[in-house]
């Protein structure tokens, strides 16, 4: 079906990604239809192995030592475009860098079989939560694509780390799955913010996104009537009795838990019933930091 141009939402262990052969540009223009995303938001290419990888991008030794480290796996390496990639410029929204994935699991056999990159953002309408279930993906998207495989939940429940190596450091574009911590731990490299305005920049951090339908309040130290509750850790919250509903990310306060049932937390109060949710604050350590990034654009005001 790949081959064939269509579109087909696949498991990864991030979140379900909505794939299709990066060097069709038929098969690309519906990815950001079926989206409704805006055409300049390039799109990662998935690979199944190196000799793909480095047939792609231009891998410099920093980017194999990420690779060797994290592949497959939540990490994405943004590098310039290998000359005879054969990717669709319409995938890379004008821009000469490409984002390069090898994810895990069944996703990776896909790719393998398709035997070219596979073009793939998370497989939810634009702006919206990010499905980490085949039936969160059938809800959004259902109608507008060919296939849907259903390997189960993704395990990590956050999107991948984004990162761009620049001589002497590594510059994070999205906090993901991998830790900062993570990646100066085996690199022995500074992992650095780009500055605002800064050039290097990924084109889809826009503020507002996954957004639910109601307000999302974060740092809630109290719950206000009717508000629903989102948890983290036993510590009980004041005013929680009058909570419209309460569920909790993680009953044990572990981050990697509470990363996995995010998405998952967010798309059960995607109703138009659900006007407030206050979330219990999360710390800024480790996965925290994506999780706080994916609260922080569900909390942002609404373009
Ligand atoms: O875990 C993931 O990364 C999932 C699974 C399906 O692999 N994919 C995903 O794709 O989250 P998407 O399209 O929702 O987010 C990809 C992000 C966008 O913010 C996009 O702007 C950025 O990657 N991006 C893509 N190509 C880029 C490039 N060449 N330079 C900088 N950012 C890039
Ligand atoms: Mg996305």
């Amino acid at each position: 079906m790949l081959l064939a141009g269509g579109l087909v939402a696949i498991p990864t262990e991030t979140v379900y990604g909505l794939g299709a052969d990066a060097t069709q540009g038929a098969a690309v223009a519906a990815i950001f239809e079926a989206k409704g995303r805006p055409r300049f938001n390039p799109l990662i290419c998935h690979v199944c192995d190196r000799a793909m990888a480095e047939a792609t991008g231009v891998f410099d030794p920093v980017a194999r030592r990420l690779a060797d480290a994290f592949w497959p796996g939540p990490l994405t390496i943004v590098l310039p475009l290998a000359a005879e990639s054969g990717i669709h410029p319409l995938t890379l929204g004008g821009l000469t860098t490409v984002a390069l994935r090898m994810p895990q699991g069944i996703a990776r056999d896909v790719i393998a079989g398709v035997g070219r990159p596979v073009a793939a953002p998370s497989a939810n309408r634009s702006g919206k939560v990010s499905p980490t279930t085949a039936a969160h993906v059938a809800r959004s998207l259902g109608d507008r694509i060919d296939l849907i495989l259903d390997a189960g939940p993704a395990v990590v429940g956050l999107e991948s780390t984004i990162v761009m190596p620049v001589p002497g450091k590594i510059v994070l574009l999205r906090a993901g799955g991998i830790t900062a911590d993570d990646i100066e731990a085996a690199l022995g490299l500074a992992v650095v913010r780009p500055e605002a305005g800064a050039a290097i920049q990924s084109p889809g951090q826009l503020a507002s996104h996954y957004a639910p339908h109601g307000q999302v309040r974060l740092d809630a130290l109290s719950v206000r009537p009717g508000e629903w509750l989102l948890k983290f850790g036993r510590r009980a919250v004041e005013g929680e009795g009058a909570a419209a509903g309460i569920i909790d990310l993680s009953p044990a306060g572990d981050l990697r838990e509470a990363a996995s049932n995010l998405f998952a937390a967010l798309t059960l109060l995607d109703r138009p019933d659900v006007a407030e949710i206050a979330v219990m604050p999360i710390p800024e350590t480790g996965l925290g930091e994506a999780i706080n990034d994916r609260l922080r654009r569900a909390a942002a005001p609404r373009g």
